[in-house]
Parts: structure tokens; C-alpha cells; sequence
């Protein structure tokens, strides 16, 4: 339902994406690890249109995203729902406000049942005790959260998660990757994780990948990805068996 074909990016000098190809179907769930920098949160932009490519394609279920007009990109948007790394919360309305807006933007849904499915949403995170608190005057944690109810109340085809875990506890982090687990089980989503946590990679990737000098290499099952030799993925996986930070 994605795909990257042959995608070049570059920003000035600097050539980030280099022939980036990858397509991910429906019920994969891809984690893409990677040094800082080096291109993930671009490519994700340019699965939702976000960014454009210099040459090469971005197909989401058949349509080719660069000649989406802004019907077609809307439209994209509802099937691939994005988190993005920072939240990005609207300030001026409250948590519950926040998650109900793709909903109330779509403005064929009636208030009882955006009512029903935010409570459920923001519930299945935690945070139903601070659905009317403003972002400002929550942590960056339940920032995190929120934008993630957001997100799953709007039942995408696919979901991009940028960071997913990045700034929560480590008990959050595992029930972030319980969520993402969970949301996934159908098997009739696609995700792509970008993540720097190992824990979390290896808890939910149906395949992972590395995002390295502007492509994605060595993907595989996270068994066969483990095993790999490549000296970037071990110094990833060093910090999953780093002692003191083992699994409970
Ligand atoms: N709109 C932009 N204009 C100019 N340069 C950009 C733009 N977006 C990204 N870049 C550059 O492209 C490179 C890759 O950025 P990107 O945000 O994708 O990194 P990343 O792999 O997500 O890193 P991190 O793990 O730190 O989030 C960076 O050097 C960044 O400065
Ligand atoms: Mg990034």
C-alpha cells in the first residue's frame, strides 16, 4: 500500500535520500533504526506528501503522491496518519479537543459518536483524567500520548510512528509498544516505526531496517535482522544488551 521508488532528496548540498525504494504492505509493521540525520523523519514526510521528491516516486494505495491535488492529499492523509516526532498539539484547545479534530474535520460524523471514540482513544492511554487539561499545562509524556490518541482515533490504513517512545518513562514506552502492538493485530494495518529504541523495535517490528547513507538496508525479520554483521546495527543492538538495562 506504500511505496518508495528510486526517491532522491536533497537539501542544498547535503543528499539525504539516495534511491530510497522500500514498499510495505498491509499487516507489516517496519521499524527503521538509524544514526541521527540521516533521513527518517524526511522519509516519512514524503510517504504523506509533506515533502517532495527531486526524482523518483511515492505511491500510497495506487496514487502517485506528487500528482495528488489537494483533494488527493487529504485524502492520503486520512488512509496514513502521521505522528509526528514532536506531537505537534494545538495549543489553544484542550487534549479531548485535540483528539477529536480529524474527526471533527471530516464533518460526517455526528458529536455522540466523536464523543464516544475520543473517550476510547484517550482511555486506552491513560489519559481520560486529563482530557480537559491544555497541552501547556501537561508533560511531555502525556503531550506524547495525546498526540497518539489522536492519531488512532482516526482508524488510518497505515501509520507512520516518528519516535514513538522518545521522552516517556520506560513503563509508558512499554505501553506505547503494547498500543502499537495492539492496533497492528488486525493485520490489517501497515506502520513504519522510526525509533531508537531497541526494546521497542524488537516488541513490535514485523521487520526492521536501517536507514543508512540514504536508503534502507539490510531489512528482515527482527531474528534474522539480529544476526546481522553490519557494524551500525551491532552498535544498535550494544545498547539492547548493555547489562543493568535488561528486560523485567
Ligand atoms: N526542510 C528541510 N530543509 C533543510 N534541511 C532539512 C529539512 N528537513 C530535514 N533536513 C535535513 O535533512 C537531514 C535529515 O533530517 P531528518 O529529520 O530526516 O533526520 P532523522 O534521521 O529523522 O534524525 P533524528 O533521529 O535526529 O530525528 C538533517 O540533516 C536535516 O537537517
Ligand atoms: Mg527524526
Amino acid at each position: 500500500m506504500i511505496e518508495l521508488i528510486d526517491v532522491h532528496k536533497s537539501f542544498g548540498e547535503q543528499h539525504v535520500l539516495r534511491g530510497m525504494s522500500f514498499t510495505l504492505e498491509q499487516g507489516q509493521t517496519l521499524v527503521v533504526l538509524g544514526r541521527s540525520g540521516t533521513g527518517k523523519s524526511v522519509t516519512l514526510k514524503h510517504v504523506v506528501g509533506l515533502l517532495q521528491p527531486d526524482s523518483g516516486q511515492v505511491i500510497v494505495n495506487g496514487v502517485d503522491v506528487a500528482s495528488a491535488d489537494a483533494e488527493g492529499l487529504r485524502e492520503i492523509r486520512r488512509q496514513v496518519a502521521y505522528l509526528f516526532q514532536t506531537g505537534a498539539l494545538v495549543n489553544w484547545l484542550s487534549v479531548r479537543d485535540n483528539v477529536a479534530l480529524p474527526l471533527v474535520e471530516r464533518r460526517d460524523m455526528p458529536s455522540e459518536e466523536i464523543r464516544e471514540r475520543v473517550d476510547e482513544s484517550l482511555g486506552s492511554l491513560d489519559m481520560l483524567q486529563h482530557a480537559d487539561k491544555m497541552p501547556a499545562n501537561i508533560s511531555g509524556g502525556m503531550r506524547k500520548r495525546a498526540a497518539l490518541a489522536r492519531v488512532l482515533v482516526q482508524e488510518p490504513d497505515a501509520i507512520l510512528y516518528d519516535e514513538p517512545t522518545a521522552g516517556l518513562d520506560p513503563i509508558m514506552g512499554r505501553t506505547v509498544g503494547r498500543l502499537i502492538q495492539e492496533v497492528q493485530s488486525s493485520g490489517e494495518r501497515a506502520a513504519i516505526v522510526v525509533t531508537h529504541d531497541m526494546d521497542l523495535a524488537f516488541q513490535v517490528g514485523t521487520e526492521i531496517a536501517l536507514h543508512y547513507e540514504g536508503q534502507l538496508v539490510e531489512r528482515a525479520p527482527p531474528e534474522v535482522f539480529e544476526q546481522s554483521s553490519h557494524p551500525v546495527i551491532r552498535e544498535f543492538l550494544r545498547t539492547r544488551e548493555r547489562p543493568g538495562k535488561a528486560s523485567p
